[in-house]
């Protein structure tokens, strides 16, 4: 049985650098799951698909089909480094549309189950403790206030060079955890047996020591 530790939550609320800081720690892979719906947006949105179930078919075979390569942090997607596009705001927003249907989501179930290699694995996300890894031996909720997710996604989308807006920034985090939360397939909500975490006021080198004894344990 290869570990898995499982860190989900809502949107910029610090998953992927506590995944990467704990990851680093054990020697372990990062799954970065929301990376792949943004891959998917992408992919189906190059190909012309609408971002809507009424395509559902047409969306999930080009998930099956898309040849995407991870390389350090750069992301290929047939050879083009898409790693800077999906990160945008459309490109978040697409995401978040392509990953609420059910076909999107059960074609890349495989694709995420067959990270997990030895000698371990953090998946970050928002149903890795719920529907990918649910024997997982730990899984981590990880909160932090409205406001200071958007404060963390607008640092991190200004370090990369791209452009961002406070307000907007708001609006979309909103918009997008009202999404994710209510939609029908995978909504994100806790596993009943994950540990809940808020990192508004600690930095991820305390949530990482956090993480880590609650895995020796
Ligand atoms: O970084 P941030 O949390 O804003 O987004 P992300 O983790 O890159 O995920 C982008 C979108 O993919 C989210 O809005 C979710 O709708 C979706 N997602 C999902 O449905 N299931 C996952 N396991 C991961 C992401």
């Amino acid at each position: 049985q290869v570990p898995v530790i499982c860190i989900d939550g809502p949107s910029a609320s610090g998953k992927g650098s506590l995944a990467a800081a704990v990851a680093a720690q054990l020697g372990y892979a990062v799954l970065d799951s929301g990376a792949l719906y943004r891959i998917a947006g992408y992919a189906a949105c190059a190909r012309g698909i609408p971002l809507h179930a009424d395509h559902a078919p047409e969306l999930a075979q080009v998930v099956q089909e898309m040849d995407v390569a991870f390389v350090g942090e750069t992301i290929l997607l047939g050879g083009e480094d898409i790693s800077l596009k999906i990160r945008s705001d459309t490109g978040s927003r697409n995401a978040s549309l392509i990953s609420a249907i059910p076909a999107v989501r059960d074609a890349l179930l495989q694709f995420q189950r067959d990270r997990a290699r030895l000698p371990g694995l953090v998946a970050d996300g928002r149903d890795m403790g719920t529907v990918v890894f649910p024997q997982a031996p730990l899984k981590v909720f990880l909160t932090a206030s409205a406001e200071k997710r958007a404060e963390r996604r607008y640092k991190q989308l200004i370090s990369q060079g791209l452009s961002a807006n406070m307000t907007t920034l708001r609006e979309e985090l909103h918009a997008r955890d009202l999404r994710d939360s209510t939609r029908a397939v995978a909504p994100l909500q806790p596993a009943v047996d994950a540990l809940s975490l808020d990192n508004s006021d600690i930095g991820i080198e305390a949530a990482a020591r956090q993480v880590l004894s609650w895995w020796e344990e």
